[in-house]
C-alpha cells in the first residue's frame, strides 16, 4: 500500500486526478471505477478542468460506479446516479452508454447484481477503482462484517452510515436502509485501487486500514492484500498513523520514473 500525505484536500484531489488521467492517457479505452460522497469532489473538479483545458478525453472510457441506494434513481437528487451526472458526467465527454451504476430500481436485484459483475468481467476488468472510506471503515457500502471476498449484492446500512449520510437527505428517516454495492472481492479485482480520505473523522478508519490487522470488522483493511493500492490523505486523516514519517520519506524519495508530480 502506498500512502501519500498531502497538505490539503485540494492538492490531494489534484494528484488523484493526475493518477486517473495518466491511466486514460496510456489507455484511452480505460475502465474506471468511480465513487460518490464528498471525498472525490475535488478530484472530479480537476478531471473536468483537465478535460476542458488540457483536452483529456473520456470518449472511449467506460465507468462503473461502486454503489447505489435501492429505490432511488436519476429522479432523486440524492441518488448516486444523479450525483455523478451533476458532479462529473455532464461536464465531460463520456458516452452515456459507457456509464454503469447499479440500478436502484431493479425489480430483480440478484439478477442485476450478477449482470453488473458479468459486465465488468466481460470488458476485461476495472483498470483503476476510485474509493473513499466511511467513518466505520466501509468501502463502497461494504459495512463492517462484510465478506472480504464479496461480490456485487444487496446490503443493509449500519446505523453509523445512516447517520453519516442523513446530511444529504435532511433526516435519518429518509435515508434508504438498503443499497446495492460492489463487493470487496469486486473492488480487489481492480488493477489499481486509489483511495482518498480527508478530515479527522476518517483518522481511525484510515489507521485501521493502513496499520491495523486485516479484518471484516474494518473492511478497508482488505486493501492491505491489494497488489497496487494508493492511498492519498490530508494531514487530519493521517493523524493516527504511526509510520507517518516513513510514508513521507518514501514519497519524497521516489525515483523520477515513479513520480506523478
Ligand atoms: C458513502 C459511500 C462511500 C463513501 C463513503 C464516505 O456512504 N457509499 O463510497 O466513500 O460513504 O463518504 P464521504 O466521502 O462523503 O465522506
Amino acid at each position: 500500500m502506498e500512502v501519500i500525505i498531502k497538505d490539503s484536500k485540494k492538492s490531494a484531489g489534484i494528484l488523484g486526478a493526475k493518477i486517473i488521467a495518466d491511466v486514460i492517457k496510456k489507455k484511452p479505452g480505460a475502465v474506471i471505477g468511480l465513487a460518490t460522497g464528498s471525498t472525490p469532489l475535488g478530484l472530479y473538479d480537476e478531471l473536468v478542468r483537465l478535460h476542458r483545458e488540457e483536452g483529456l478525453s473520456f470518449k472511449e472510457v467506460t465507468s462503473f460506479n461502486l454503489d447505489e441506494y435501492v429505490g432511488l434513481g436519476i429522479e432523486h437528487k440524492c441518488s448516486f446516479i444523479s450525483e455523478m451526472h451533476q458532479n462529473l458526467f455532464s461536464k465531460i465527454d463520456i458516452n452515456n452508454e459507457s456509464i454503469n451504476i447499479p440500478d436502484g430500481h431493479a425489480k430483480n436485484i440478484p439478477a442485476m447484481c450478477s449482470a453488473y459483475e458479468e459486465k465488468i468481467q466481460n470488458i476485461g476488468g476495472i483498470d483503476i477503482q476510485l474509493l473513499g472510506i466511511g467513518n466505520d471503515g466501509h468501502l463502497g457500502f461494504n459495512e463492517p462484517g462484510s465478506s472480504l471476498s464479496s461480490r456485487t449484492r444487496l446490503k443493509t446500512l449500519s446505523h453509523e452510515t445512516l447517520q453519516a449520510n442523513a446530511r444529504h437527505f435532511g433526516s435519518i428517516e429518509q435515508v434508504p436502509r438498503h443499497v446495492v454495492t460492489m463487493g470487496l472481492g469486486t473492488i480487489m479485482a481492480a488493477k489499481t485501487c486509489l483511495l482518498l480520505a480527508f478530515g479527522e473523522d476518517k483518522a481511525e478508519a484510515v489507521y485501521q486500514m493502513v496499520e491495523g490487522a486485516v479484518s471484516a470488522t474494518w473492511p478497508g483493511t482488505i486493501l492491505q492484500h491489494h497488489q497496487r493500492a494508493v492511498v492519498i490523505l490530508d494531514e487530519a486523516a493521517a493523524a493516527k498513523l504511526k509510520r507517518r514519517q516513513y510514508y513521507n520519506e518514501v514519497y519524497a524519495g521516489k525515483p523520477d520514473w515513479q513520480r506523478w508530480e
